[in-house]
């Protein structure tokens, strides 16, 4: 599962620079359409994922693309293009995946000391959600 390619539409990796500053740390740089391939305009964060049953996401987006980091910790990734279906391990700060538009993706198998940091497209908007399975293949369908 290691650093494999995606082949799931709409997805990929994005991988950041990684800049180390000796004993000091590593620095990862996302420069907004130049690292991310949108302008990113909503920042968010997951964390406090304690539970070891936590399955997050469970839905796609018509328009929204977002990339998501786990920058700390691990977790695994469930992608769904509607015909193909992978899962993709997170593990690596600096190393991130794509979710493009009609995507279905999961989150889950969170270690304790995971976080994701979430870039996304647009501001928060409940209407861009398709969060029933069968109602997000029926879109599909309808294209
Ligand atoms: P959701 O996107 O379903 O989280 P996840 O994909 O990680 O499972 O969002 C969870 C809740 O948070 C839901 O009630 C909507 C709310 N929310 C906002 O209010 N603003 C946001 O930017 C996001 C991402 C979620």
């Amino acid at each position: 599962m290691k650093n494999e390619e995606i082949n799931v539409k709409n997805a990929k990796w994005i991988e950041l620079c990684r800049i180390p500053d000796g004993i000091d740390g590593t620095l990862s740089v996302a420069e907004s359409v130049k690292d991310i391939p949108f302008e990113i305009k909503r920042v968010y964060y997951i964390y406090g994922l304690n539970n070891p049953h936590a399955v997050r996401g469970k839905h796609a987006h018509r328009k929204l693309e977002q990339v998501l980091f786990c920058i700390n910790g691990s977790c695994k990734v469930g992608l769904d293009d509607g015909e193909n279906r992978q899962t993709v391990l997170l593990d690596q700060p600096n190393k991130g995946v794509y979710l493009g538009i009609e995507l279905w993706h999961t989150m889950h198998e969170f270690s304790e000391n995971c976080i994701l940091l979430v870039l996304a497209s647009d501001l928060y908007k409940e209407s861009d959600y398709i969060r029933d399975y069968d109602e997000f293949k029926g879109y599909l369908g309808d294209k």
